[in-house]
């Protein structure tokens, strides 16, 4: 695992997109697809926002991309406009060329009978798609990445999970009101992302210092999910200076 410092955020994610740019440009080259694991959040959005860039001034296409994203609150239909699926089609995907069938989500609306199926679904669908080539991260103060929250060991898999009372707290204002936040989502779990090639998280801010220092320097425990990433061949940590100010 390895972590960057940027002067700014704009550099880290302009740094970031050109990446995921340059693999999505060579397997196109070969004929290939990529995998790309998604997160939502207001960490990825200058990133998103990139991507769209390269997309409409140096015509960099996603027809040979395929996404799943992390996560999905349970019990909001796809056009809530708190949904995961309403925010990566606001912030990303009705912005670029993707085909509709190449985007992936957990449902936050399947009937609780059948939410087991559906997370297995879903991890089927992954690793028939060949497995996540690059998945892109945030963290959350509890730790979390996806909505693993702690207590999420690196055997979890796709599941429904309760959301810890600071995610809800900080997800409130979006919400209006703590309780409009929804207490249930689905996530994949540690193991589906540390299956992922490669892992890049994004934090900034000094909201996120004492987090990202617990995950970098502590120990590796279920406690702060973000801490296994020190376990990845290939994860790097993607930050500016105010979320490095405790490492
Ligand atoms: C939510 C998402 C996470 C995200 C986290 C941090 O809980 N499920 O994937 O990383 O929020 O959000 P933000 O980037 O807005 O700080």
């Amino acid at each position: 695992m390895t972590y960057e410092v940027f002067a700014t955020q704009q550099e880290a994610v302009k740094n970031l997109a050109a990446e995921v740019a340059e693999l999505i440009r060579s397997r196109a080259a070969e004929g290939k697809g990529v995998v790309l694991g998604l997160a939502t959040g207001a960490s990825p959005l200058g990133f998103y926002a990139e991507l769209i860039r390269l997309h409409k001034e140096e015509g960099l296409s996603f027809k040979n991309v395929t996404t799943f994203n992390l996560d999905e609150y349970y019990g909001l239909p796809r056009e809530h406009v708190e949904s995961y699926w309403y925010f990566m089609h606001t912030n990303l995907f009705n912005h670029i060329d993707i085909p509709a069938e190449n985007i992936n989500l957990p449902s936050g609306t399947v009937a609780q009978e059948d939410i087991e199926a559906h997370c297995q679904a879903y991890e089927d669908k992954i690793k028939a798609c060949g497995g996540l080539d690059l998945q892109i991260l945030g963290i959350g103060r509890t730790g979390h990445i996806g909505f693993n929250e702690p207590g999420s060991d690196d055997t979890t898999r796709t599941r429904q999970v309760h959301l810890d009372d600071l995610t809800k707290t900080d997800a409130a204002p979006a919400f209006g009101g703590f309780e409009n936040v929804p207490s249930y989502a689905i996530t994949m779990g540690v193991a589906t992302i540390m299956d992922a090639k490669k892992l890049r998280l994004m934090a900034w801010g000094e909201k996120k210092a004492s987090i990202v220092n617990k995950a970098i320097n502590g120990p590796v425990t279920a406690d702060v999910a973000a801490s296994y990433l020190q376990k990845h061949p290939d994860a790097k940590y993607f930050l500016d200076a105010a979320a490095a100010s405790e490492l």
